[in-house]
């Protein structure tokens, strides 16, 4: 298994700089399928999850490619496919993200249902009842949903729940529906409203996003342009945590301030020092420690649950204790049992997780079960006295722009070792 070594202590100095958010260009990607000719996005993260995507456009007709300098060209220039693959559905849920755009576009969508994964049962009843509420039929067999509407009409769609994916799906397949959909109880997601600002770019017709209420003016198409990504938050919460939880002096550039303030507030009243030096970057530093705080994962503006994991990692050696209630999946402790491995102390019960501050974390052997809980893995290796060695970086990859060379850059004792095989 291909694994990190971290030999923690070292305190994180210097500037970071912020990669384009995963959150957005997944949603981003899927809705290049509704616009005809070419569309090129910036400020691409390059990681797995990205790749797969690419992927599965090339395996519904277009051609799509990653160049350099964080570019992707997508071009959408011959009859789009309506079957999405298995085998890329179920690598990554985000790839039903493309059954919205496919509906839209071509009528049908034959999307395999995604599964649960190691965080939660993750349904997807919420965008089936918002494509339903455009008039759309759907039945489930053999493993895959077959979505058809011969044109999918405007109303009023009205979420049980802001799900973020089911907000984006809708708000997707809107754009080409007949008449006006107003969408409500939307997600207010950072990335709800740069997917908006991208289809409107594209000739989309839409208001609001970024509140509960959104407006969605269908138009008859969508042409490809271009569109730079969002700067990627949790990436630059996990990086100010990093420098809070080593007792560096770090400053996060390339970010967008204002996405990530439930994490500020937080830090703050920990007692850290959060420095916005302007809108797109912040200092961070300690007076030597800082306190618990308690935690209650929200959708936005709420507290992020992607970054629930990361700052758990960080009151484990807080002074005093933290209260964490996880509500939006129910199974987002998996990093729990690996932190109490490096010394921690923490006990997990049902929604809440108890954390009482230790004075030190020591370096042990740690395996990363998803994307998250691996980032609160290093962050808690770069804190630990000694090596820690993390085992299971490909979920670290999926949705981190090489996080250990961004981290090296800065200070951290890291050290990479490739998978290896041997009969
Ligand atoms: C997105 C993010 C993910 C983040 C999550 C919540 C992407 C690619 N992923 O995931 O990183 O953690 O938002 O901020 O953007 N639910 C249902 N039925 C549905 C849809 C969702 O019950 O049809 C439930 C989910 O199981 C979960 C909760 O609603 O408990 C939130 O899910 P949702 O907001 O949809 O998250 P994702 O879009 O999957």
């Amino acid at each position: 298994m291909s694994k990190l070594s971290i030999r923690g202590g070292k305190p994180l100095n210097g500037q970071v700089f912020v990669s384009g958010a995963k959150n957005a260009v997944l949603p981003l990607l899927a809705a290049t399928i509704m616009m005809d000719g070419h569309c090129e996005l910036k400020n691409v993260p390059y990681l797995m999850d990205v790749i797969t995507m690419i992927r599965m456009l090339k395996a519904l007709g277009l051609h799509a490619e990653y160049q350099k300098s964080n570019t992707v060209r997508v071009s959408n220039l011959k009859k789009v496919r309506h079957i999405a693959p298995y085998e890329l559905v179920t690598a990554m849920r985000a790839s039903f993200f493309v059954a919205g755009p496919l509906l839209a576009k071509t009528g049908f969508a034959k999307v395999p249902l995604p599964g649960g994964c190691s965080i939660g049962s993750r349904p997807i009843d919420i965008h089936l009842k918002g494509f339903t509420q455009m008039g759309a039929t759907y039945t489930i067999e053999h493993g895959f949903v077959d979505l058809r509407a011969k044109k999918l009409k405007g109303g009023r769609v009205y979420l049980d729940f802001p799900s973020v994916g089911a907000t984006e799906n809708v708000m997707m397949a809107a754009c080409l529906g007949e008449g006006e959909t107003l969408l409500e109880n939307a997600a207010q997601e950072p990335e709800i409203v740069d997917l908006g600002n991208f289809l409107n770019a594209a000739g989309g017709k839409i208001s609001g996003h970024g509140t509960s209420t959104i407006r969605i003016q269908g138009v008859t198409s969508l042409q490809g342009c271009a569109h730079d990504v969002i700067p990627d938050r949790v990436e630059a919460g996990t990086l100010m945590i990093a420098g809070a939880i080593t007792h560096g002096d770090l400053t996060v550039s390339n970010m967008a301030v204002d996405d990530v303030k439930p994490l500020i507030a937080k830090m703050q009243e920990a007692g850290i020092l959060v420095d916005c030096l302007n809108d797109r970057e912040v200092r961070i530093r300690t007076t030597g420690s800082f306190n618990g705080v308690d935690i209650e994962t929200q959708p936005h503006p709420g507290f992020p649950t992607d970054m629930q994991a990361q700052i758990m990692a960080l009151l484990t050696v807080a002074k005093g204790s933290s209260v964490v209630k996880e509500t939006i999946f129910e199974n987002r402790y998996m990093h729990a049992p690996e932190l109490l491995r490096m010394g921690a102390n923490i006990k997990v019960d049902n929604q809440y997780a108890f954390v009482h501050g230790v004075p030190f974390l020591s370096g042990a052997e740690v395996k990363i079960t998803d994307l998250r809980a691996g980032a609160a893995l290093i962050l808690a290796g770069l804190a630990a006295q000694g090596e820690s060695m993390v085992y299971g970086l490909k979920h670290l990859r999926r949705g981190y722009d090489n996080l250990p060379q961004k981290l090296r850059d800065v200070g951290a004792d890291i050290s990479d070792y490739p998978e290896t095989f041997s009969l």
